[in-house]
């Protein structure tokens, strides 16, 4: 698994962990992100159950496990949080911000956790890292795709972590966690967002809602970072696209 640390600055660190090269072909690669600020340790989309032990790994490399105290699922998939009731064993207090939509759902995974979910209203919230530190935003990306999703956002860094959006499908030898050429990266995201983003409306909603942030780097949770002008293309592309259709 790559360990990169993709901003520093005042006190205030992302890592990304991603392109797991232990794991099944069978099992989707996901990008799990770990922003660190105020000696507070957050960590976005923690992954599924397969990938759990890798995953502690290489964070355990970067900060004592048992630190983190907040956790954000962008949805309710087994990819995105599959391994929550394994993490709540080793961070039993930290608190989990989770779509309310999806709580009594996620709750099939172990009711004893449920005390620690912070459920998010359909219109997002903010979660604070320390006074003399913007808080993060936790942006709506309803029906991109699941129907109860949120992006965030963080003004600190200018980082927007776009869960499922953005995502691509990358051939199994692909080591760069960077977009380098965006024409060349289109044919790795398009069929992801044509068959699981259900709604055209809802991507240009949000589309627009991006658009009104400063955003210097877009990291999805399956594929690769984009960053610069990249940005800018990746949402001029994903506004024109054709999606919902299973034909
Ligand atoms: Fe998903
Ligand atoms: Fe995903």
């Amino acid at each position: 698994m790559i360990k990169k640390p993709i901003f520093e600055k005042d006190g205030h660190t992302w890592f990304v962990f991603g392109r797991e090269q232990k794991k099944f072909n069978t099992v989707i690669d996901t990008n799990e992100y770990l922003i660190i600020s105020n000696e507070q340790y957050i960590l976005l989309d923690p992954g599924g159950t397969e990938i759990f032990p890798n995953v502690v790994a290489a964070v355990s490399e970067v900060v004592d496990v048992g630190k983190i105290g907040t956790f954000f699922c962008s949805h309710q998939d087994p990819d995105i949080m599959s391994s929550l009731p394994l993490w709540m064993g080793l961070c039993p207090k930290a608190k989990i911000y989770l779509p309310a939509i999806w709580s009594d759902f996620i709750a099939h995974f172990g009711h004893e956790y449920v005390d620690n979910f912070v459920k998010v209203p359909d219109k997002g919230v903010s979660i604070p890292i320390g006074k003399d530190k913007a808080d993060l935003q936790l942006i709506p990306a309803h029906y991109c795709h699941s129907s109860g999703n949120f992006s965030l956002y963080d003004p600190n860094a200018k980082i927007l972590f776009s869960g499922d959006i953005g995502a691509a499908i990358m051939p199994i030898d692909a080591n760069e966690l960077e977009v380098t050429d965006f024409q060349q990266h289109i044919q790795y995201m398009d069929h992801f967002h044509r068959r699981w983003m259900p709604s055209e409306r809802a991507l240009r909603n949000w589309v627009a809602r991006v658009r009104e942030l400063d955003v210097d780097m877009m990291c999805p949770q399956h594929g690769s970072i984009f960053s610069g002008e990249n940005v800018g293309l990746f949402l001029d592309w994903l506004e024109q696209l054709e999606v919902g259709s299973a034909h």
